[in-house]
């Protein structure tokens, strides 16, 4: 499978309400991430916007209806859609989520959590397989946020993901806020979780807030809290050359606000380094 270079970049999503600031202004940021299926559809206004956003900014694909954990297989047409949007795009890479969203019959539309037994891992690794394949390019996958467990877990579930990067030579998107989220959810350690993953493979970073509360929440509607922030704090001179970037999916801020939180990444990406030379 194809290698993806490294991008060591600072970024945010392309949101709606900030097609102009991007469009028209000199923004600080090193490239852009979409929302694959918001510009799935060729021609029309969304690609048109998209066009002039990619000559002034690499930009990155996320999807979130690949559903690589379906034991029913791929879509094969949402994966022809999605290819002609790579090639047409030409993106840094095209990522996507560990986890299930629909079986053959139903699309939840949710980001379900995955059991993480060797019968899943086989069934995500032919997947994965399939999907890079059809692609022609390798892929990254993002570690989930979850709120429940499956009883008959046969592994954690960074040693699912170190497993499945060793077979499928996929690449990862860390994110840290679900790991934050999933670390107090289910009581485990978000440092031993990072400290087990395949580091090396990680070529992108999200950053993210959510609900606070005896369940933590993955809502992407406010700032990042202090506890991720710690947590990257720590973790980021052990990223290498990984792309960062906000998430911010809901009350989305005026730009100025997720910049003065990406000049905090930068400037604890710059710690870090310091700490490591
Ligand atoms: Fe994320």
């Amino acid at each position: 499978m194809t290698t993806i270079q490294t991008f060591a970049g600072l970024g945010l999503g392309l949101r709606r309400s900030h097609y102009h600031d991007f469009l028209e202004g000199e923004v600080a940021v090193d490239f852009l991430e979409i929302i694959s299926e918001n510009y799935m559809v060729a021609g029309g206004k969304p690609r048109d916007v998209l066009s002039r956003v990619r000559e002034r900014y690499p930009v990155a694909m996320h999807g979130v209806s690949l559903s690589i954990g379906s034991a029913h297989g791929l879509d094969a047409d949402y994966l022809r859609r999605l290819r002609e949007l790579a090639d047409w795009l030409d993106p840094l890479w095209v990522s996507d989520h560990l986890c299930w969203t629909r079986t053959s019959a139903h699309n939840s539309h949710d980001l379900l959590p995955l059991p993480y037994t060797r019968a899943a891992l086989d069934v995500v690794c032919d997947n994965i397989d399939r999907a890079q394949q059809a692609m022609g390019r390798a892929m990254l996958f993002e570690n989930p946020s979850s709120y429940c467990a499956f009883p008959g877990n046969e592994m954690e579930e960074w040693e699912f993901i170190a497993a499945m990067a060793r077979r499928t030579g996929c690449y990862l998107l860390l994110d840290v806020n679900n790991v934050f989220v999933s670390a107090h959810n289910h009581g485990f350690s978000a440092r031993d979780y990072i400290a087990g993953l395949p580091l090396e493979r990680v070529r992108q970073v999200h950053l993210a807030g959510h609900t606070p509360g005896e369940i933590v929440i993955d809502t992407h509607d406010r700032e990042i809290c202090d506890g991720v922030w710690r947590l990257f704090a720590e973790v980021s001179d052990m990223l290498g050359d990984a792309a960062v970037m906000i998430e911010r999916d809901d009350a989305i801020p005026p730009l100025a606000e997720l910049l003065a939180e990406l000049d905090i990444a930068r400037a604890m990406q710059q710690a870090g380094a310091k700490v490591a030379a």
